[in-house]
């Protein structure tokens, strides 16, 4: 960092007050915004962490419509569930409102205004779908109809969920409110626009010319939409929930929520600091950081700055370092197909364990593409590397400390070539752990305040000091001394990433005072202070905690697809005669077993009435091979053979394929004789 700041302002993203937030929202943006607000906090420099709740935009209100509540029920229970979870966590948040308080609606209501009044902003008259029997035009996901591109009946006017194509509300082939059901009119309707095009020369030369440093993938995606061309973007909504556009003539119309929400950011500090807030943002000593998701970096990189330049009092971000995307177990997290760690349960769950998940996610963090967290990899790292390299170390330490010196620091003696070795290998903590945590590298970091207590570890099995206690004292004192003053800077280089171990480790140590310039110093603890009792840092989590907790989200998952089945469209019409060529016939299992070295197939031998055959069929993920056996199925009979594995199968299985994927064997409601036809 260079050194012409004199304060910094750390923003988070604000979530959106329609669900809790899950550990993609936690790796992308809370846990890296809060090591690095807790780093600049331990330099002792002037910092203000900003975070709060986005209650405003549709997918709020149509979750109330859904439930039948106001959004301000919606935004109440969300807004309490995510504030207390961060808390949990021990996301220092200085400031965490929300974007429906007074103040938000005042200071977002001014922004528009004075943009309006210095003429910043164009009116466009469009035509936009209405419902004439609910009285309101419909935003895009009000409107469902059929997907142009690939049929599905179920798309949204600005999104197809099926095939992932964007979509305008009027590609839509029969469009029906999502409100009613009535088919939209077409209506004019009025809307204030943000002339980016306006502002691209300044953006361009402000990102691409003076922030080569931003991240690769920040600075790539900011390119790619300037080397498109910016057009001018409404910034306001036919909608009655948000904060109303303060004009004559808006009635019923709101700032839409991307205008808003940014400008919370600075009504959540104006909430802190009443008299002090300006200079946070104003000033050219002051310096901005954003931490984002990737989805929202057109957001903060060129949209809310545009509106700062039109506003003209305000300084720009300094940095936005926004991460890649957080999988879960391989697969995509998505809220609406409740595959997700929720924050609020982690911490009912595994109560106790947040510096496990904080550590987790940063060792994980999608800094530079996206990644993966999986309850095995969870496990491994507690076990291996909290519990048994951190915790272990710290451990021997406090309690040889209490077994040779009644749990008072040891004053150490002369040091040997091996301890002057050892020191060295870590002398440079502070400068390395700086360089990352400057520059957003949280992994990195991470990764080199562990290898502090790796060199600790090591220094303890080296020097083996409970060989030695029966005939060298003195040197006993000089390592646990030496192996204190490791321990003592483990308690701060970790502040940052694992908080509440190192609030623990603090108390045992007696470091009521502690700064980050102690780092690297091997002076930190006197000789003759008292230690406290040893506690364990960390526990070895067992194979049954991490089970339970795959299986709740396959249970999670299974649900919410049976819940939200939708069937397939109907396929093209098939004549009798066609029909009959099929010849299906029921049979009886006589044996069922696994076909080697394939996991998905399962061996028959079917009783068909006619001396018997083989099927081979791709059910084994869903029935145990033994419980088939003498159960009735159907199948088609004049199937061409075809080879599997190596085995000839004759005849196909019928089998539904269930809202979750699984397959369900198709058999005769009553005993048939086998070779019986179906038809
Ligand atoms: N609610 C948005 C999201 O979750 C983020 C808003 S960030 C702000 O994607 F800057 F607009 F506040
Ligand atoms: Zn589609």
């Amino acid at each position: 960092m260079e050194k012409k700041f004199r304060r910094t302002m750390v923003t988070a993203a604000l979530p959106y007050a329609n669900g809790p937030v899950h550990i993609g929202h936690l790796a992308g943006v809370y846990v890296p915004a809060d090591i690095y607000v807790r780093y600049l906090r331990l330099k002792g420099e002037d910092v203000v962490f900003v975070g709060g709740s986005d209650e405003h935009g549709v997918p709020i209100t149509i979750k109330a419509k859904k439930e039948g509540v106001t959004p301000q029920d919606i935004v109440d229970r969300y807004h309490k569930i995510i504030k207390e979870s961060f808390e949990g966590l021990g996301i220092s948040f200085d400031v965490y409102s929300r974007t429906t308080s007074k103040i938000h609606a005042k200071t977002a209501s001014d922004f528009f205004k004075k943009l309006y009044d210095k003429g910043e902003f164009v009116e466009k008259t469009t035509m936009q779908y209405y419902d004439e029997e609910a009285h309101q035009f419909l935003a895009d996901r009000y409107i469902v109809g059929t997907c142009p591109h690939c049929g599905n009946t179920r798309a949204y006017g600005d999104q197809c969920e099926a095939c992932g194509t964007s979509l305008n509300a009027t590609d839509l082939i029969d469009p029906k409110s999502a409100i009613t059901g009535n088919v939209p009119v077409l209506r004019e309707t009025k809307h204030w626009y943000l002339p980016l095009d306006k502002w691209e020369p300044r953006l361009r030369q402000w990102i691409l010319e003076e922030h080569k440093e931003w991240r690769p993938n920040v600075y790539g995606q900011c390119k790619s939409w300037l080397d498109l061309g910016l057009q001018p973007r409404a910034v306001s909504r036919d909608l009655d929930w948000g904060v109303p556009v303060p004009v004559e003539g808006a009635e019923g119309k709101v700032l839409y929520v991307w205008f808003d929400a940014p400008i919370g950011y600075i009504s959540n500090t104006k909430e802190l600091l009443p008299d002090d807030w300006e200079k946070y943002w104003k000033d050219k000593d002051s310096r901005i950081v954003h931490f984002i998701g990737k989805d929202n970096i057109v957001f903060h990189c060129i949209i809310f700055p545009a509106m700062l330049m039109a506003e003209g009092s305000y300084q720009l971000p300094d940095n936005v370092p926004a991460n890649e995307f957080l999988n879960l177990e391989g697969d995509k997290i998505s809220t609406s197909r409740n595959w997700a760690v929720w924050l609020n349960e982690y911490l009912e769950d595994l109560p106790g364990k947040q510096d496990v998940l904080r550590y987790v996610l940063t060792a994980n963090a999608p800094e530079t593409r996206d990644n993966d967290f999986t309850w095995k990899d969870f496990q491994a790292r507690n076990n291996n590397e909290l519990v048994a390299i951190l915790g272990n170390f710290v451990n021997r330490t406090l309690v040889l400390t209490h077994k040779y010196f009644d749990g008072i620091v040891p004053a150490c003696g002369e040091l040997t070539d091996y301890d002057r070795a050892s020191l060295n290998e870590f002398a440079d903590v502070k400068a390395t752990l700086e360089k990352y945590l400057d520059t957003f590298r949280f992994r990195d970091a991470q990764k080199e305040a562990m290898n502090l207590a790796r060199i600790g570890n090591k220094y303890l099995a080296d020097t083996e000091p409970w060989k030695l206690a029966k005939t060298d004292m003195a040197r006993v004192a000089t390592i646990l001394n030496l192996s204190l003053q490791i321990t003592a800077n483990l308690a701060i280089a970790f502040e940052p990433f694992l908080p509440f171990m190192s609030k623990k480790l603090r108390t045992i140590l007696g470091m009521h005072e502690f700064s980050w310039n102690a780092l690297g110093s091997v002076d930190i603890l006197s000789a003759g202070a008292t230690i406290g009792q040893p506690e364990l840092l960390f526990e070895k989590i067992g194979d049954e905690v991490v089970e339970a907790q795959v299986k709740k989200l396959v249970d999670m998952k299974r649900a919410n697809a049976l819940a939200n089945f939708e069937p397939k469209p109907v396929a093209a019409p098939v004549a009798f005669d066609e029909f009959m060529k099929m010849d299906i016939r029921v049979g009886t299992v006589l044996e069922c077993e696994k076909v080697k070295k394939a996991d998905k197939l399962l061996k028959f031998r079917i009783d068909d009435g006619m001396g018997g055959r083989t099927i081979v069929s791709g059910i084994a993920k869903f029935y145990n091979p033994e419980d088939l056996v003498g159960k009735q199925v159907c199948f088609v009979a004049n199937f061409e053979p075809r080879k599997l594995k190596g085995i000839e199968s004759q005849g196909m299985i019928l089998s539904a394929e269930n809202a979750d994927g699984s397959l369900v064997v198709i058999g005769p409601q009553g005993p048939v004789v086998p070779g019986c036809q179906v038809g």
